[in-house]
């Protein structure tokens, strides 16, 4: 398995890495130079989707030159890093979600690499977003590592940057979704399309909005995401070193 980790708000940090590949892609520069990071005597990518520093908005990530410049690396599989709200009851602020489903509610971003042009046009199968093995693999380094996470459940994937009204999480529960983030699509779509192993570790930053009283910060979210990255750090380690070599 050739891993990368796509990080998201919170994540720059994770790990100390190498100054990056320059790669430019058909579709444009990814968002950061893909840094090769070195766990024990394995590698992995990371690449920071919000750029470094952080400053490119969900809906202005050029997900289609990530994914791509990824695909030019040789890597095989994304485990990516979201942050999200949390819409079910057992979902707080800090917990852990490896979602098995999505519903796609973004709109005007770049989402396919079959644009016309010279690419073939391709009708991907999408009924499972997530790749079964490497969500698997994922729980399993969770597990072994000692991390409660919630296995299963669904995201909903919003515009975004700003976040939700009451009655939008209204509806997203009624429609099953445990949670919400802005940055999982097309991300997913574009690995299905490249070929790449996708899998989610959502991390739970506040209570949807009108869940709790009171406004949503950003300070808070901030807070609860700095607070979690330890054990998403270890969580990966864990899952490093499970890989076969
Ligand atoms: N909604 C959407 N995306 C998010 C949220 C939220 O409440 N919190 C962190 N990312």
């Amino acid at each position: 398995m050739k891993l990368a980790v796509i990080g998201g708000t919170g994540a720059l940090d994770l790990f100390v890495a190498s100054s990056g590949a320059s790669l430019t892609t058909p579709f444009g520069a990814p968002s950061d130079r893909p840094r090769k990071v070195a766990i024990g005597e394995r590698e992995i990518w990371f690449l920071a989707r919000h750029g470094n520093p952080h400053r490119i908005p969900p809906h202005k990530v050029n997900y289609r030159a990530n994914i791509h410049a990824l695909k030019i690396l040789g890597v095989d599989s994304v485990l990516a890093v979201n942050a999200v709200g949390g819409i079910s009851p057992d979902l707080r602020a800090g917990s852990l979600l490896v979602p098995d489903q999505l519903i796609d509610h973004t709109w005007g971003r770049a989402h396919t690499f079959s644009d016309g042009g010279s690419a073939p046009l391709r009708h991907v199968d999408f009924t499972n977003p997530f790749a079964g093995p490497l969500r698997a693999a994922v729980l399993a380094a969770a597990d072994r590592a000692g991390l409660e996470v919630t296995e299963d459940g669904c995201i909903a994937v919003t515009q975004g940057p700003r976040l939700e009204t009451a009655m939008e999480v209204a509806r997203l529960a009624a429609e099953g979704c445990a949670a919400v983030g802005m940055t999982s699509m097309p991300e997913a779509a574009l690995a299905r399309e490249a070929g790449i192993d996708y899998a989610s570790l959502c991390i739970v930053a506040n209570a949807g909005a009108g869940l709790e009283q009171g406004p949503i910060t950003e300070q808070d979210i901030h807070r609860v995401l700095q607070a979690a990255m330890e054990r998403v750090q270890k969580m990966i380690v864990q899952l490093v070193q499970d890989i076969p070599v």
